[in-house]
């Protein structure tokens, strides 16, 4: 009697954690990590296109079917149809844009914590095949290629 209380406890314990844990993490944008992120989040605004990506689809709006325009979001914004991801521009405009958790996942947790194993910080050529083209990515050199779309 005793043991299966414990145990019980112990599956309540996992299914509570995981809850939290998944309803926490979700995007802050990339503004979120300029105060302790200086130099990076200063490298991101100069020189990456991803920092204006949602002007570039904003210019041609006006062309495209709400359908066609929606369709966007997958690669020019933060999270588009994930959890606590981007859902349009007046309800989350800090994720306009493609920003830093489209490489390092949502940061959240990450920054409450500052820990970082709460935050990715080896980003692959997987995670750049879902937006980017695998030809145009073979083309480059994946060190430039990192560093030219992001710091
Ligand atoms: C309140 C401060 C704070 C905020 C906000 C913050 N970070 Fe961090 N971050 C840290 C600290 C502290 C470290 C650990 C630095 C170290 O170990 O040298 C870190 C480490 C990292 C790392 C490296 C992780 C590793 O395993 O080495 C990445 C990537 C990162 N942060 C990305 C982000 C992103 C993206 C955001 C915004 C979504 C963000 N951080 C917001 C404080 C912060
Ligand atoms: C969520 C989608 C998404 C992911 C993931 C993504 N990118 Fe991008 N990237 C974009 C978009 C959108 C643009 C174009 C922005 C514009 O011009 O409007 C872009 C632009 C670029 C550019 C053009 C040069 C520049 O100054 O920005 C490079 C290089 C680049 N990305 C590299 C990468 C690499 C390397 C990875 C993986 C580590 C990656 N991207 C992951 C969406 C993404
Ligand atoms: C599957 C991901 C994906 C989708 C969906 C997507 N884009 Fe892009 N877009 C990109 C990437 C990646 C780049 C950067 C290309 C590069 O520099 O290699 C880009 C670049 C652009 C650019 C900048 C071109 C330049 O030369 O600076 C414009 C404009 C653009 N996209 C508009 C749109 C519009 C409008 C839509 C919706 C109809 C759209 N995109 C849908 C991934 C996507
Ligand atoms: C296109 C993908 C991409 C984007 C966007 C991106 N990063 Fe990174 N980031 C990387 C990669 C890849 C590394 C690992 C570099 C390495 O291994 O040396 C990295 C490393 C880091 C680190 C660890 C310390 C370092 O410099 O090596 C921090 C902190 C960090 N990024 C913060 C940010 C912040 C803040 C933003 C947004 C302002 C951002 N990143 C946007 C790909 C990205």
């Amino acid at each position: 009697m005793k043991n299966s209380i414990i145990v019980g406890l112990f599956f309540l314990y996992l299914f509570c954690s995981s809850i939290s844990f998944a309803e926490d993490k979700i995007f802050i944008g990339s503004e979120a990590c300029k105060d302790c992120h200086e130099q990076e989040y200063s490298n991101y605004m100069k020189y990456s296109k991803k920092a204006q990506s949602f002007e570039s689809i904003k210019k041609m709006e006006k062309k495209l079917t709400p359908q066609e325009y929606q369709s966007c979001f997958e690669c020019h914004t933060t999270g588009y149809g994930k959890k606590g991801g981007f859902v349009s521009q007046k309800e989350t405009p800090q994720l306009k844009d493609t920003g830093c958790e489209v490489c390092h996942g949502p940061g959240s947790l990450h920054a409450e914590s500052e820990d970082p194993d709460l935050i990715t910080r080896d980003v692959t050529m997987e995670n750049c095949n879902t937006c980017h083209s695998k030809d145009r990515i073979e083309a480059f050199d994946f060190k430039p290629l990192l560093f030219g779309g992001a710091h």
